[in-house]
């Protein structure tokens, strides 16, 4: 159970059937060392009581912004500054309506237009108030505005036993998000560059076909997503994806090998490179600019030229990252050639992926969301280790911890120290 003795919270119960459920979240902070203290709306108090909530908080709870002792005692611009945090739970479509116009005609609104602290609302509606595009727009310009939300979530409704996207998040859940917020995890690569190449790669044969291959992108764009999530500042050079752009990354989306190596060089100095793009490995040598036409029987003869190899460039670059790491698809001797291709490219690390039946991804690794994989390193780079069938989220969280234990190290040794000395 995480401590949070000494956090303050100012809790915002919205008119909702789910705020009985806030009971047990005010429980669960008290539980944790934190002094919460409650506004309530008008509305709120017909499904719970200022004193049932007042007896879990041991605080009075606060109701009127025109109540003239509370804005003798307190002021509802010190309410909602005195805390390191509010939460809104459960947040009503319109309590919701007036956070994202502006609006503040009771004590919640006006503690919420007053704060400088972050906010955290746990929406709660029917499943068609959700839906509706009023709070579609609402919920964009609330998170256009820095405000974080948790759920709905889809199930039953208490009410009306609709069932849809709208119910309030279950407070464990709250209490997790708010933890989040008040003791953040630790960010070990913060002040890191990290830069990551992505997805398949297209090369024009004329300006409407391309050579591509089947790489989906998932296991770069969770690398990058994990990097970011560790506070590394993350570039992205992506192909041709069909997936959003993850959340805290730059990303950086192109077409083909060179213009991904231009802005991977462009990119350069970082301090780790992931290159976990499927790199096309040939180019047509001269793309026609006009569409080929199916003139006579003979169909084009297509001349290849070799692309540039992106991952041996960066490892021989001038401004090197300090930790390179390439991947390798092997269907068998997999540690044997990925060290071969590991001293072949000059990187540090190798993410050997068994694409083979035995891998025990069903129908095979590319586009599918789990992956086998055996990290391999140079020698004095910290040791092999050879991982069980994960999903790719999972293999890009492991990578990122194994990432920021190497920069963990009391001093980061420059590769040609590791070599010289190796550990
Ligand atoms: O040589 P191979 O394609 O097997 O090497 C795979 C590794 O090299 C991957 O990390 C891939 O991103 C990288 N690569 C590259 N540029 C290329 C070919 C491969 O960066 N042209």
């Amino acid at each position: 159970m995480a401590d949070l003795t000494g956090k303050r919270l100012l809790l915002i119960i919205g008119g909702g059937i789910a705020a009985y459920k806030v009971l047990e979240l005010i429980r669960r902070l008290k539980e944790r060392g934190v002094s919460v203290r409650v506004v309530m709306t008008a509305a709120a108090q017909h499904f719970i009581t200022p004193l049932s909530v007042g007896a879990l908080t041991n605080e009075r709870v606060f109701t009127d912004l025109f109540d003239l002792n509370d804005e003798r005692e307190i002021g509802h611009i010190r309410l909602s500054r005195q805390a390191d945090l509010v939460v809104v739970a459960p947040a009503t479509a319109d309590l919701m309506a007036k956070m994202a116009s502006g609006f503040c005609n009771d004590l919640a609104s006006t503690a919420l237009m007053a704060t400088d602290k972050p906010v955290l609302i746990a929406p709660a509606m029917n499943p068609k108030m959700w839906d509706h595009p009023a709070t579609r727009r609402n919920v964009k310009q609330l998170t256009a505005d820095g405000i974080a939300l948790i759920g709905p979530e889809a199930g039953e409704m208490a009410e009306s036993g609709e069932a849809g996207i709208g119910r309030m998040a279950e407070p464990m859940a709250i209490l997790a998000a708010i933890e989040e917020q008040l003791a953040p995890a630790e960010q070990p690569l913060k002040g890191r560059r990290a830069i990551v190449t992505s997805g398949p790669t297209h090369e024009p044969i004329d300006p409407v076909r391309y050579i591509a291959n089947r790489s989906s992108g998932k296991q770069g764009q969770a690398i990058a997503a994990a990097l970011a999530a560790a506070g590394a500042d993350v570039t992205l050079v992506t192909g041709p994806v069909a997936l959003p752009a993850p959340d805290g990354v730059t990303t950086i989306p192109v077409e083909t090998a060179e213009e991904m190596l231009f802005h991977v060089e462009a990119a350069l100095p970082v301090d780790i490179a992931v290159m976990a793009a499927a790199v096309a490995d040939w180019r047509v040598a001269e793309a026609a600019d006009k569409k080929l036409k199916k003139t006579g029987k003979t169909p084009p003869k297509l001349a290849l030229a070799p692309n540039p190899d992106i991952l041996a460039t960066v490892a021989g670059h001038g401004n090197r990252p300090e930790l390179v790491i390439g991947f390798a698809a092997e269907t068998n001797d997999l540690v044997k050639n990925a060290k071969a291709k590991l001293a072949a490219k000059g990187c540090d690390w190798i993410i050997a992926n068994d694409v083979s039946a035995k891998s025990g991804v069903a129908g095979g690794v590319m586009g599918s969301d789990s992956n086998r994989v055996h990290l391999v390193t140079a020698a004095g780079a910290g040791g092999d280790d050879a991982w069980p069938l994960l999903s790719k989220t999972e293999v890009a969280a492991r990578l990122v911890a194994r990432i920021a234990d190497h920069f963990g190290d009391a001093r980061p040794r420059r590769r040609d120290e590791a070599e010289a000395h190796p550990s």
